[in-house]
C-alpha cells in the first residue's frame, strides 16, 4: 500500500515508525514530515491548505491511504476535498471533525444524547455570560468555543478570575476561537485519555494512556501540550472502558450519524473519573501528543491494516492486541517551552542514547548546515517498554541522560502516579 502521512510532529513520527513495520507498506511519504519522519518516510513540502494540490499529490503517486495526524486539516475538510477526489483517508470529515473543532458543538451531542459530562451553558457576548458564572459561582471552566491550540481553557478557582477568562476570550485573547464561550462545571477526580478506532459505525477500543499537563515537577507551572505519557492508564479498568463505551463513546457514534456527520478515524476521549463515574471532558479527532507516542510502542497489530479498515468502515471484521507492557514517553522541550522556546540550538547523542526498547522521536528538530537543532517547543519524545512503568520510566530516562542537548530541558517525574499505584501506595 502505497501511503501518505500528513503531519509534522512526534506523533506523526511515532505513526511513521509503526507504519513503516507494515509488510503491507510499499511507499511511505509525509507532508512536511520532520528529520526523524525522514528516516522512515519520503517528505515531501505540500501545502495542507491547498486541498486539490494534496489530493493531486495523491492521484499522481496513486496513493492509496492518506493518514491525517493533526486537528486542523481535519476542521478545514482536507478528508472530505480528498474522498470527493476518490482517495482513502483515515481521518474525520469537517462536521465531524466539530467534536473537536467546537466545543459547544460537542456538549450540545452530550446534552441530546444523555452522554454524562459538565453541567455547561454557551455565550455569544460577555453580559450573558458573566450573570451565567454569578449564578453557578466557582469553581467553574471557561473554554474559548473553537480550536485554540491547546490553550483557551481556564479552570478558575475564583469568580473573579472566570470573569476576566470571560473577558480576555471576547477581547480576542483566542481570535475566532473565541467569539463563543462555554462555561461548564468543574469536575473532580483523576484523568484519563481513552482512545477508539471509528468507521462511521463501529468504535473499537484502542488503548489508555495518561498525559503530563503542567511543565514543571509535581504538576507545577503553566500547562503545555503534554510533558510525557505512560499507557496503559491502570486506572482505566475494564469495567470503565466498558462503561465508557456504553455510555459516552457509543452513543456518540451514534448521534453523529443520526447528526448525518458519522464519525471515522480516531476518537480523542479526554475523561474524568468521577465519583459518579466517567464524565467526557472534551473530545479530540486525532491521536494524542505524545499519547500516541506511547499507544505506538505498545501496538502488537499492523497499523496500517487497522487504518485502512478504519477508513474502509470494515472495523467489525479487525481486532486490536498490544504488548503486555508499559510504555513511557518523556518530552524534551527547548528552554523557555511553553511561553517562548528558543530555537536553533544543536542536539547531539541521539545513536549513544538508542537502545533496546527505546525509541527517540522527532517532534520540533530541524536540520541546519548538517547538525541537528531545536526548532520547535517539544522538541524530542524519549520513549521506552519495559514490564512495568516503573522499568520503562528507568530506561526512558537513562536514554535522555545520554543525549547531548544543553538547550533542553524535561520533567524527570513523568509516570509517578502509575508508578505510585505499582508500588501499592
Ligand atoms: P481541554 O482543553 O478541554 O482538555 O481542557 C484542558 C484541561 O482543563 C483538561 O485537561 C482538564 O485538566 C481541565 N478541564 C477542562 N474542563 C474541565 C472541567 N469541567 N473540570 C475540571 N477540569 C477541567
Ligand atoms: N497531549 C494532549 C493532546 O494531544 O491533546
Amino acid at each position: 500500500m502505497r501511503v501518505l502521512l500528513i503531519g509534522s510532529g512526534g506523533r506523526e513520527h511515532a505513526l511513521a515508525w509503526k507504519l513503516a513495520a507494515s509488510p503491507m507498506l510499499t511507499k511511505l511519504w509525509a507532508a512536511p514530515g520532520n528529520p526523524g519522519i525522514a528516516g522512515e518516510a519520503t517528505c515531501v513540502p505540500l501545502d495542507l491548505a491547498d486541498h486539490a494540490a494534496v489530493a493531486g499529490f495523491c492521484l499522481d503517486n496513486a496513493v492509496d491511504l492518506v493518514v491525517v495526524g493533526p486537528e486542523a486539516p481535519l476542521v478545514a475538510g482536507l478528508a472530505d476535498d480528498l474522498r470527493a477526489a476518490g482517495i482513502a483517508v483515515f481521518g474525520p470529515s469537517e462536521r465531524a471533525a466539530q467534536l473537536e473543532g467546537s466545543k459547544g458543538f460537542t456538549k450540545d451531542l452530550c446534552a441530546r444524547m444523555g452522554i454524562p459530562t459538565a453541567a455547561y451553558g454557551r455565550f455569544n457576548n460577555a453580559p450573558k455570560a458573566k450573570a451565567y458564572l454569578r449564578q453557578v459561582g466557582a469553581p467553574v471552566v471557561v473554554k474559548a468555543d473553537g480550536l485554540a491550540a491547546g490553550k483557551g481553557v481556564v479552570v478558575a478557582m475564583t469568580l473573579e478570575e472566570a470573569l476576566e477568562a470571560v473577558d480576555a476570550c471576547f477581547e480576542g485573547a483566542f481570535g475566532g476561537a473565541g467569539a463563543e464561550v462555554v462555561v461548564e462545571a468543574f469536575l473532580e477526580g483523576e484523568e484519563v485519555s481513552f482512545f477508539c478506532l471509528c468507521d462511521g459505525s463501529t468504535a473499537l477500543p484502542f488503548g489508555t494512556a495518561q498525559d503530563h499537563k503542567r511543565v514543571g515537577d509535581g504538576d507545577t507551572g503553566p500547562n503545555t501540550g503534554g510533558m510525557g505519557a505512560y499507557s496503559p492508564a491502570a486506572v482505566m479498568t475494564p469495567d470503565l472502558v466498558e462503561r465508557t463505551m456504553r455510555e459516552i463513546v457509543e452513543p456518540t457514534m451514534r448521534g453523529m450519524a443520526e447528526a448525518g456527520a458519522p464519525f471515522s478515524g480516531v476518537l480523542f476521549a479526554g475523561l474524568m473519573l468521577t465519583k459518579d463515574g466517567p464524565q467526557l471532558i472534551e473530545y479530540n479527532v486525532r491521536f494524542g501528543d505524545p499519547e500516541c507516542q506511547v499507544l505506538m510502542m505498545r501496538l502488537k497489530d499492523d497499523l496500517l491494516v487497522l487504518l485502512k479498515a478504519a477508513a474502509d468502515g470494515q472495523l467489525g471484521h479487525v481486532s486490536v492486541r498490544w504488548r503486555d507492557e508499559a510504555a513511557l514517553t518523556v518530552v524534551m522541550a527547548a528552554t523557555g517551552y511553553p511561553a517562548a522556546p528558543e530555537k536553533g540550538s544543536v542536539i547531539a547523542g541521539l545513536d549513544e542514547a538508542a537502545a533496546d526498547g527505546v525509541e527517540i522521536f522527532h517532534a520540533g528538530t530541524a536540520r541546519s548546515d548538517g547538525r541537528l537543532v531545536a526548532s520547535g517547543g517539544r522538541v524530542l519524545n524519549v520513549t521506552a517498554t519495559g514490564r512495568t512503568v516503573a522499568e520503562a520510566q528507568a530506561r526512558a530516562y537513562a536514554a535522555v541522560d545520554r543525549i547531548d542537548w544543553p538547550g533542553g530541558f524535561c520533567r524527570r517525574d513523568i509516570g509517578w502516579r502509575a508508578i505510585e499505584r505499582e508500588n501499592g501506595r
